[in-house]
C-alpha cells in the first residue's frame, strides 16, 4: 500500500483506535501518535482562543502542536477592550498577542467592527463625532497591533440574519450601510498597511441567499474602492444542509481571487428545538459528510487563495457551543473531546486534508 494510502488510513483509524484505549493517557495529554495538524494541512490552521486557556497546560500542549493561528475568542473585540467612557484597555488582547508571539503562531485580529457591541460607547454622539471616536478607535487597535497581528476580520457579520439586504445596526444608522464598513476598512489600511483585512460572515454555506447577498456586498464594496483584502466564511456548519451547498459558496467566494479564509468552523450535531429523530451514526455521518465537503472544496482554491482554515475552539469543551449546562449535553462540534483525544471530525478533516 503507497505511503500515503497507508497514512490516509492510519488517519482515518487513528480516533477510533485512540478512543478505543480512551483514558489510556492523562486526560489532555496530546496522543503523541497522531500527527499535528498543522504539518498535514494545506494551509495555516488556527483555533481560537481565551487568556484563560493560556494557564491550562493541556490546552496549550495541545493547540500549539496542532495549529500554527489563533483568533482571539471575544478579547480582541470592543467588548474586552472599549469602556462606555471611550476608554480603551489593551490588557487582555495584548496578553493574546504575547502568546502568540511566544509560540511563533501567526494571530489574526478578531474583530474590529460588529454590529452587535459598542453602542454604549457611542450612544448619544452627534454623527460628527460619532465618526471621529469611531475612526479613534479602528486606527488604536489595528495601529497597537501593527506588526503583530497577520490579518483582521474589520468589519463582522454586516449581512442581515436572513439574508435579505444588510443588517441595520448603530454603525450603519449613524454612517451609512455601506458608508460604516467602507470607512472601517480604509482606516483599518490606514493604521496597518501590510495586515490582510477581511471582510467576516457566518451561515454563507447554511444559506444560500446570505451567500450571495455576502458576495453582491464584497463586489459592491471592491468596486467602490474599499481595500478588502479577503473573504472570511465562519462555516458554523449546519450538518443537515444538502451536499454541495458547500461546495457551490466556496467556488462563487473564490471568484474575486481573494484570500478565503474559513474562520469559525465548527459542526454541531445538534438541532435547535424540537425531536431529533437522528441516531448519533446519523449525526456523526453527516458532520463527516460536511466538514469533509468543506475541506475539499477549501483544497479546490488555488494556494494563494487558502487563507488559513480555523476552528472555533479546541476541543468540544471549550467551544461556545456546549459552554453551558443546556447545550452541553452530547454535542460534538469540535476536532478534540474534552479529554484531547481526537473526534472523528478530526479524523474526516484530516483525511480530506491528506488524500
Ligand atoms: C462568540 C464567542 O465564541 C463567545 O465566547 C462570545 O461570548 C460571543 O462571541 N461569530 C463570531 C464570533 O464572529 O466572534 C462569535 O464568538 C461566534 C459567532
Amino acid at each position: 500500500m503507497p505511503a500515503d494510502g497507508l497514512n490516509r488510513r492510519f488517519l482515518l483509524a487513528a480516533p477510533f483506535a485512540l478512543a478505543a484505549c480512551q483514558g489510556a493517557a492523562p486526560a489532555g495529554a496530546a496522543p503523541t501518535a497522531l500527527p499535528p495538524l498543522k504539518s498535514i494541512a494545506p494551509c495555516p490552521v488556527g483555533v481560537c482562543a481565551m487568556t484563560g486557556h493560556f494557564d491550562d497546560p493541556a490546552w496549550v500542549d495541545l493547540a500549539t502542536r496542532h495549529f500554527n493561528q489563533i483568533t482571539p475568542e471575544w478579547e480582541m473585540k470592543m467588548e474586552a477592550i472599549l469602556g462606555e467612557d471611550r476608554s480603551y484597555d489593551f490588557t487582555r488582547p495584548d496578553r493574546i498577542a504575547a502568546f502568540a508571539a511566544e509560540k511563533g503562531m501567526r494571530l489574526h485580529g478578531h474583530a474590529l467592527v460588529w454590529y452587535s457591541q459598542g453602542a454604549e460607547a457611542f450612544t448619544g454622539l452627534d454623527r460628527t463625532r460619532f465618526a471621529v471616536e469611531y475612526d479613534r478607535y479602528i486606527a488604536a487597535v489595528a495601529g497597537r497591533y501593527r506588526g503583530k497581528v497577520v490579518s483582521w476580520d474589520v468589519v463582522n457579520e454586516a449581512v442581515a440574519e436572513d439574508g435579505n439586504g444588510l443588517r441595520d445596526c448603530h454603525w450603519s444608522r449613524s454612517l451609512g450601510q455601506d458608508g460604516y464598513i467602507i470607512r472601517a476598512f480604509e482606516q483599518a489600511r490606514a493604521a496597518d498597511p501590510d495586515a490582510v483585512l477581511f471582510l467576516n460572515d457566518y451561515n454563507l454555506e447554511n444559506n444560500p441567499v446570505k451567500g450571495a447577498t455576502f458576495l453582491r456586498l464584497v463586489e459592491r464594496l471592491l468596486k467602490a474602492g474599499a481595500p478588502i483584502g479577503g473573504i472570511g466564511t465562519q462555516s458554523h456548519l449546519d450538518i443537515e444542509i444538502p451536499a454541495g451547498q458547500i461546495t457551490t459558496f466556496m467556488k462563487d467566494a473564490a471568484q474575486f481571487g481573494l484570500p478565503i479564509h474559513v474562520s469559525e468552523l465548527d459542526a454541531s450535531r445538534r438541532r435547535d428545538g424540537g425531536f431529533d429523530p437522528r441516531s448519533a451514526r446519523q449525526k456523526q455521518d453527516q458532520q463527516t459528510a460536511r466538514v469533509t465537503e468543506l475541506a475539499e472544496a477549501y483544497l479546490s482554491l488555488p494556494e494563494r487563495q487558502r487563507f488559513a482554515f480555523t476552528v472555533w475552539g479546541l476541543r468540544d469543551s471549550d467551544s461556545w457551543l456546549t459552554r453551558d449546562a443546556r447545550a452541553g449535553s452530547g454535542d460534538s462540534p469540535l476536532l478534540f473531546d474534552a479529554t484531547g483525544a481526537p473526534t472523528t471530525m478530526f479524523s474526516a478533516l484530516a483525511g480530506a486534508f491528506r488524500p
